[in-house]
């Protein structure tokens, strides 16, 4: 069954994030269509929601696999007037509000594996896609992009990702409303961009270093032809995962693929 739009909209009526909704029952991606949107000059707030996605866009290039009618793909425009090199905090920001959002509904199941996956059980529920646009050293707009395994069931998954993705209908055992589900994302998305206008990244970083599956273990990032391994120790300013290598080194890496070798 589709999300009923009308429902939808009179619940965000006012609100930070959904006042303006646009909604497709099929796109190519709602981050493609949110950039479009906010080259036009679409208001922070704005928020796309589609039932299916033709070219859903992962991290790195990657599909996101979107069939119709189970999950939520959703894209929201932000506005944020801080100094660029502050944009990761954004994503890092939403990494935390995705979880917290799916612990209501599976309490204490919920990790984040850097840079923002969202586990349960080591198997991804949720990935988050944030792309920027710039103008003249200031941030324009940022896309954040939420892509959340919803009411799939094991066998619907393809055979590739069957062992590593899980949905939320499959951890809780039950049909989840994804109306409800939108809704409560919008607010905890928007609670924690308030929190870093008003307050800064710290109280996000010690959220996200709670919530995260990886710190204190040890690791090893991998980006392009290159890997980086060592054990995990902080999340920096800039959203990169902070990791003290076998050599004593402290090393950032800001882009990656990471996995956890040891506990
Ligand atoms: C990841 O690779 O983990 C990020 C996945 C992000 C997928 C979402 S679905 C809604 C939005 N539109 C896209 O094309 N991608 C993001």
């Amino acid at each position: 069954m589709n999300i009923n739009q009308e429902e939808l909209k009179q619940n965000l009526a006012g609100k930070l994030i959904g006042h303006r909704l646009h909604y497709y029952e099929s796109i190519d991606s709602t981050n493609e269509e949110a950039f479009r949107l906010g080259v036009q000059g679409a208001p922070e707030g704005t928020v796309l929601i589609a039932e299916r996605q033709s070219a859903g866009k992962g991290r790195m290039q990657r599909v996101w696999y979107s069939p119709a009618g189970a999950n939520i793909y959703t894209s929201i425009i932000l506005r944020p007037t801080f100094e660029t090199s502050r944009a990761p905090q954004i994503s890092i920001a939403a990494g935390v509000a995705v979880a917290e959002t799916i612990n209501r509904y599976c309490p204490g199941k919920a990790w984040l594996k850097w840079p923002n996956d969202v586990l349960i059980d080591g198997k991804k529920v949720c990935g988050i896609l944030a792309q920027m646009k710039m103008s003249v050293n200031a941030i324009d707009f940022i896309v954040v992009g939420i892509g959340m395994n919803v009411n799939l069931s094991h066998q619907e998954f393809p055979l590739d990702i069957q062992e590593i993705a899980t949905s939320l209908a499959v951890e809780t055992g039950r049909e989840i409303s994804r109306l409800e589900l939108i809704i409560s994302l919008y607010e905890n998305l928007a609670k924690w961009y308030r929190q870093l206008a008003q307050n800064g990244f710290d109280p996000i970083k010690e959220k996200w270093l709670s919530l995260s599956s990886m710190i204190g273990k040890t690791v090893s990032v991998m980006f392009r032809e290159e890997t980086a391994s060592g054990k995990a120790v902080d999340l920096g300013d800039d959203g990169s995962l902070i990791i003290l290598t076998a050599g004593n080194e402290i090393m950032k890496v800001s882009a990656g693929d990471a996995t956890i070798l040891k506990g």
